[in-house]
């Protein structure tokens, strides 16, 4: 019976265990973060994903999940521990570096080692296999099966992407990627295919890279649409009715840990082949900027003003700050020489997730000059649009994700749809 160890148990390793040892197979998962291993071999886990808790429950219970902060033979390694970026925004890979060499000493002739982690391309070439290498082990040979899969799913509904999800594996050699396919079909009942770890590395990358490029694409719609005084909602509309066209919306700019993280890991092996992908990166890192500039303008005529801020999550329904242009634009009026009141509301965003100050709808709204929406949360699609007059000091609505309800009391102004923008009197 096949025997799987999982290295990072944080949101891809710890489902992606606990899926395996569902299926029946042993599972030990090990993490630098003792606390972590104690919560695990306790049934209970550390990160929060619907529907993970009870299946980990019932693996830990069952002896098929357990968890260690030592490496332990096994017959699949699966590695999912963090590749974060420098300050330079290169990948820092030597997390996957440090997890291979800690397999080092109890690895055995015909085990599998699949890198589940993002990585730069050719990482399983220039990184891992070398690290393999040294200690003698004849990767050409296939004394090793080594391989890339990359991660696809997305927090929320990671229980069901896990098992139904199209997997693509990369394998150093043919063999290795057929060895990791076999593993995955213990569990997988989307497609699976195989190819060259560098290209499975290279497709994860310009999955975000695509998006990236369109959004980009569309917040400079927005900038064009705000010069030429046309409405881009409607451009996009009517360009959609086009059979082989679909741009998207334009916002605030883009966040999280993949879409505006993953394109330099393509732009750091090949700076001058990528000007496209380095401009929209730029494009949409700028569109925090203009929105700070758009809410200068409304209140160039006002002392002390106060914004409210809706929204400081990277995407609608979601409680995830990382790399949020929302938190970007927050922070920037805060620090304002203008002298910004700033008072932010975000319905999923807790207080110990961000240091910025949290208020309630009625608290942020009150006596407000500018509303500033910035994510497009439910709660802010399905509010009443009434509140902004009601409270406000002046109902003047700036929504940069085109999500809040017009309505007769207020000035709603919109990113890709700034027309007549002016100063509050
Ligand atoms: N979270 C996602 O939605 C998602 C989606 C697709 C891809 N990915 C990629 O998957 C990888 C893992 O992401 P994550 O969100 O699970 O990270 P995470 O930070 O939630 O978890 C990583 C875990 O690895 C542990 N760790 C670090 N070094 C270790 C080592 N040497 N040995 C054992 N444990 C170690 C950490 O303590 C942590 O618990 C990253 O490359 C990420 O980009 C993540």
């Amino acid at each position: 019976m096949t025997k799987i160890c999982v290295i990072g148990l944080g949101y891809i390793g710890l489902p992606t265990s606990a899926v395996f040892a569902k299926a029946g197979y042993d599972v030990v998962g090990i993490d630098v973060n003792k606390k972590v291993v104690d919560t695990l071999n306790e049934g209970k886990i550390h990160i929060e994903e619907p529907g993970l808790p009870e299946v980990v429950k019932e693996a830990v219970e069952s002896g098929k999940l357990t968890a260690s902060t030592e490496v332990q033979k096994a017959d699949v390694f699966i590695i999912a521990v963090p590749t974060p970026v420098h300050e330079d925004k290169t990948a820092n890979t030597d997390y996957v570096a440090k997890a291979t060499e800690s397999i080092l000493p109890v690895l055995e002739k015909g085990n599998t080692i699949i890198v589940e982690s993002t990585i730069p391309p050719r990482t399983i070439d220039d990184v891992v296999a070398p690290v393999l290498r040294d200690a003698g082990w004849n990767l050409e040979e296939n004394d090793l099966y080594v391989s890339h899969c990359p991660e696809r799913v997305i927090p929320g509904k990671i229980m069901e992407e896990l098992i139904h999800n199209t997997r693509v594996v990369g394998g150093l050699t043919p063999e290795g990627a057929k060895k990791a396919a076999d593993v995955y079909r213990l569990v997988v009942q989307g497609d699976i295919h195989e190819t060259t770890a560098v290209t499975a590395e290279m497709s994860k990358l310009m999955e975000n890279t695509f998006r990236d490029v369109n959004i980009a694409l569309a917040n400079e719609l927005a900038k064009v649409s705000d010069k030429l005084d046309v409405n881009a909602h409607e451009v996009i509309n009517f360009a959609n009715m086009h059979p082989r066209v679909n741009i998207l919306q334009p916002g605030p700019g883009v966040g999280g840990h993949c879409i505006a993280v993953d394109p330099y890991f393509i732009i750091e092996k090949a700076q001058e082949e990528t000007p496209l992908m380095q401009t929209s990166r730029q494009i949409n890192d700028s569109m925090p900027s203009f929105v700070v500039e758009k809410i200068e303008t409304l209140t160039e005529n006002v002392q002390n003003p106060k914004i409210a801020v809706f929204g400081l999550s990277y995407k609608a329904n979601v409680d995830d700050v990382r790399e949020s242009p929302a938190v970007t634009i927050t922070r920037s009026l805060q620090s304002h020489k203008k002298g910004f009141n700033v008072a932010a509301h975000d319905p999923f965003v807790k207080q110990d997730m961000t240091d910025i100050p949290l208020h309630s709808v009625e608290e942020a709204l009150q006596d407000a000059d500018v509303a500033l929406v910035l994510a497009d949360h439910r709660q802010f699609k399905e509010m009443d649009p009434s509140l902004f007059a009601q409270f406000m000091k002046t109902p003047v609505v700036l929504d940069t994700r085109n999500c809040v309800p017009d309505h007769q009391d207020m000035t709603l102004y919109q990113i890709g749809h700034l027309t007549g923008l002016k100063p509050i009197d």
